[in-house]
């Protein structure tokens, strides 16, 4: 193995697209969580499918290890280069090649933005709804089955890719799925793909489904007395077959982050905060069933708005709470967990997360994507004290525990990245793991992509 070798020849290919600077390499050495940071030894910024494939080709040759990188918004470590190599930052390749309005689909670039699609779907009448808040690419978005705080009503990366290209281990484009809304042809590659966590392939380009934007959008707030009532109003909504597009729970720690960081004065209590989409009528509607569901559990003080600007402010502070959440203790990393389970189940475990937050020394809050029973319990720690590191990391390891004993996952939509591999096995099972091993070992024999990650280890 020479990386030396490679670099040579991907200069020769790339001439300054190929950096080696420690600045550059710094940048790509880690994502947006606490997991520790490591170096690529080098970072190419490939403008062409054809480039992507040179670059996997010679790093096959010479057994190279290649991480694929988007915009650096994983969560989970997923794109830090644990095994040093090259890493592919696929930000160049960042064209929306076709926009489909009557088939509501768009094909795009992998390194296309989520807020970038949008403002060029803007003229269409048409969005794209899966939004993680961060402004992730779509590649990144599809390699980690992302979803956020539209999922409930439009579904998660898993049901708005139709097709990909993608290059596998030893050069080649593949292509997977469809044009067309539904196909009963072969494995499932599309699915397969995505959220592979590049293990398996480059994504190139992606097809993704589009949705009517809609005629009116309201959103309300409503503060409870305990989550407990909160998670019982939003089963009940969802039971109702309410279409909410979105519903996010914050606990009071997490209101008094908001408040404070983005200059807003909510009542520091348990929150829901919705969003209603439909017809002027329709969404009104929505949110007086909702009013009056959450009165019955306890609700107070049920603001309803359908002011864009006033709507923007809401979900923009919440957008922002990851970062609010940080500016509460200087210096610190936010090591989040995020757990998902039948939502009937989903109380208990915010009351037990809950629990051990309060007889822990480290400071923590609760929020979550409700109406998919996902929540993300975050302990703020510094990252050079080990004991604060060790703590958060037992609080993290009994969420999941506790998930995966209701029949839940580890996680619902960071991905298992670097230090929740350890829980594949007691999520899956042996054989399906294994399983994973087996396609990893066939598709990529060499195990140059994202290597010691999703497919090697666990
Ligand atoms: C969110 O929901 O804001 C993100 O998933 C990040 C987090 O875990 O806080
Ligand atoms: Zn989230």
């Amino acid at each position: 193995m020479s990386v030396e070798t490679v670099i040579t020849g991907l200069r020769s290919l790339l001439g300054d697209r190929l950096a080696t600077s420690n600045a550059v390499r710094d940048h790509h050495s880690h994502d947006s969580s606490w997991h520790p940071a490591a170096l690529p030894d080098a970072v190419a910024f490939p403008g062409t499918e054809a480039e992507v494939q040179a670059i996997v080709r010679l790093c096959a040759e010479h057994e190279v290890a290649v991480v694929p990188f988007g915009a650096g918004s994983s969560m989970e470590g997923h794109t830090i280069p644990t095994r040093g190599g090259i890493t592919i930052d696929l930000r160049d390749m960042n064209k929306v090649l076709e926009i489909r309005p009557e088939d509501g689909l768009a094909v795009v670039q992998a390194g296309v933005t989520r807020k970038q699609l949008n403002t060029e779907l803007r003229a269409t009448g048409l969005m794209f709804s899966v939004d993680p808040g961060a402004d992730a690419s779509l590649g990144g978005m599809a390699s980690t089955r992302g979803s956020g705080t539209m999922a409930y009503r439009y579904g998660t990366m898993r049901d708005n890719v139709l097709a990909l290209r993608v290059v596998t281990a030893d050069g080649q484009v593949v292509k997977t799925g469809s044009r067309a809304r539904k196909s009963s042809t072969g494995y499932d590659l599309t699915h397969l793909f995505v959220g592979a966590e590049g293990t398996l392939g480059v994504i190139t380009e992606l097809t993704v489904r589009l949705h009517p934007i809609p005629e009116a959008v309201s959103s309300a707030i409503c503060a409870f007395p305990d989550a407990q009532s909160a998670v019982a109003c939003v089963i009940e909504a969802v039971q109702y077959g309410l279409p909410m597009a979105r519903v996010e729970f914050l606990d009071e720690v997490a209101v008094s982050n908001v408040n404070a960081y983005s200059g807003l004065t909510l009542r520091v209590a348990p929150t829901l905060l919705f969003e209603f989409h439909g017809t002027e009528a329709w969404a009104a509607e929505q949110a007086q069933i909702v009013e009056s569901l959450a009165g019955s559990h306890g609700g107070a003080d049920f603001v309803w708005t359908a002011d864009a600007e006033e709507r923007g402010r809401l979900w923009q502070a919440r957008h922002d709470l990851y970062w609010a959440t940080k500016a509460r203790r200087p210096g610190c990393e936010l090591y989040t967990g995020d757990i998902c389970v039948p939502i009937s189940e989903l109380a208990g475990q915010i009351e037990a997360a809950r629990a051990d937050i309060e007889t822990s020394f480290l400071e923590g809050q609760i929020i979550g994507h409700v109406g998919d029973g996902n929540y993300h319990a975050g302990y703020l720690v510094m990252r050079d004290s080990p004991e604060e590191m060790a703590e958060a990391a037992r609080l993290a390891d009994r969420l999941v525990e506790r998930a995966l004993q209701v029949g839940g996952t580890a996680s619902g939509e960071h991905g298992i990245g670097l230090a929740k591999l350890k829980f594949l096995r007691a999520e899956h099972g042996d054989a399906a793991v294994e399983l994973m091993k087996t396609l990893k070992a066939a598709m990529d024999p060499k195990g140059i992509l994202n290597p010691g990650k999703l497919g090697q280890a666990g």
